[in-house]
């Protein structure tokens, strides 16, 4: 089938490349010209693992392409994907919906035959009726369909999310489109993938709902690790106890600094910004946004009392400093307040990323980026393991610092605290 995808960031460029790679033929669309002749390249504008090698492959064998002329990829396609961001809005929780919409309005000018018009930007319930609207103003509604189909890629694990996925949600108000997608998703379904067809509404809604529900599982755990902290429970006990129970499951249920990135964040307020439109209280949502906001305030608060309040001078090695391990994005990432709070108390930071130095940080006092987990070690008073790279799993600490005191703050459990502590030095990790 002939697809285009409306958009090179995050998904419309891991999609476009593994329907490539499922042997359709692509275009992936973007107004960035330097993003477009970059990728053509064979340079991709984001971190994620195994990406680059499938982008190379389906370039050469000509089922990927790259293109900026919106209209005309448009026209030549079947299938057109609107995989745009739908950031926050400014001085407000609900989404900006100005690049959906715009899409939808150029699409409006290209319908020549019957294009299935499907929408994977996350966006709030009743989106997909104001794109028909918008389309339905240049083209005749026998021509096209307008379709919900939710991606669930998590970063880091993005083609692996979309090979083998746990469902395939379509929504969609008519059983043609639902075919169709049907038979686009088949080598997904072969595999045991389940496919979902459900009204368009709907469709929006699972998407936003999986968010907040796995917001609201970590943000549990994180609040049962604070009160495991003040009874001398271990919180990994706690996981994997009540995950063990179907009904509960284990995944999602790791405690640390608080959840970041560029969907949590964002979705559950969106959600519960739509739900206030349309009368709805939310109110576990909002309380879970609240306490993870809470959270880095409370992880700050540790720091200082492990330091026993002298943070002044204090070398403090910090690593990972992405919102979760294997990604290069710092959105909403919980060090974009830890950092600033110990720069501030006057701490000398050294701090390593595998994916290199960040530029959030370039003004911060005292803040410097190290070329190894090794210079960042070295001369520390404390390490804080804010992500869990595999790269931080076995670092034989003994052999980096000749500081018999120093500190190991492990924020995601990474470590046996009684290896650590056998080895002589101080273990503090969370909800343990
Ligand atoms: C998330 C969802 O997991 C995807 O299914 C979804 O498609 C995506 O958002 C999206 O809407 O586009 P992502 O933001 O890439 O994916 O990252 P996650 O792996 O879900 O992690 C989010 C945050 O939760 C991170 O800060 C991570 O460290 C934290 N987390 C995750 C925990 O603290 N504990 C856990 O057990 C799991």
């Amino acid at each position: 089938m002939k697809l285009c995808m409306i958009g090179t960031g995050y998904v419309g460029l891991v999609s476009g490349v593994c329907f490539s790679d499922l042997g359709n033929d692509v275009v992936c669309v973007d107004k960035d010209i330097n993003k477009i002749q970059n990728l053509k390249k064979g340079i991709i504008p984001i971190y994620e693992p195994g990406l680059e090698e499938l982008v190379l492959k389906n370039y050469k064998n000509k089922r990927l392409n790259f293109s900026t002329n919106l209209k005309d990829s448009v026209r030549k396609s079947d299938i057109i994907f609107i995989c745009v961001g739908t950031p926050t809005k400014k001085n407000s929780n609900s989404a900006d919906l100005t690049q959906v919409y715009s899409a939808g309005n150029e699409i409006s000018k290209c319908i020549n035959k019957f294009k299935i018009i499907i929408n994977k930007s996350t966006v709030p319930v009743t989106t997909g009726d104001e794109i028909e609207k918008i389309i339905l103003k240049k083209a005749n509604k026998k021509y096209f369909s307008v379709v919900s189909n939710p991606e669930f890629l998590r970063e880091g694990e993005a083609i692996r999310d979309f090979i083998y996925p746990d469902r395939i949600v379509v929504g969609s108000n008519d059983n043609r489109s639902k075919k169709i997608l049907k038979n686009l998703y088949s080598p997904l379904i072969s595999k045991g993938a389940k496919f979902i067809a459900t009204q368009r509404r709907a469709a929006e809604l699972i998407k936003y709902a999986s968010n907040a529900f796995l917001a609201t599982k970590i943000t549990f755990i994180n609040e049962i690790a604070n009160l495991c902290e003040k009874t001398g429970i271990d919180v990994e006990d706690i996981s994997i106890g009540i995950g063990l129970d179907k009904r509960i499951g284990s995944r999602f249920l790791r405690a640390g600094p608080s959840y970041g990135g560029s969907c949590f964040p964002k979705d559950t307020k969106a959600l519960v910004s739509t739900a206030d439109k349309f009368k709805t209280n939310l109110s576990v949502v909002k309380s879970v946004i609240k306490s993870n906001n809470l959270r880095s305030d409370l992880l700050s608060k540790r720091v200082s009392l492990i330091l026993k309040n002298k943070i002044k001078n204090k070398i403090v090695s910090f690593l990972g400093v992405t919102f979760k391990a294997n990604t290069d994005d710092m959105r909403d990432s919980s060090s974009l307040k830890l950092i600033p709070f110990l720069s501030k108390k006057g701490a000398k930071i050294k701090y390593y990323d595998p994916t290199g130095s960040k530029k959030e940080f370039k003004k911060l006092k005292n803040v410097q980026f190290s070329n190894s987990i090794q210079d960042s070690i070295k001369g520390s008073d404390i390490v804080i393991i804010h992500t869990e790279w595999n790269d931080f799993k076995s670092i034989n600490f003994k052999k980096f610092t000749k500081n018999k005191k120093l500190i190991i703050y492990d924020m995601r459990n990474i470590y046996s605290p009684d290896k650590i502590k056998k080895n002589g030095f101080k273990y503090f990790g969370i909800g343990r």
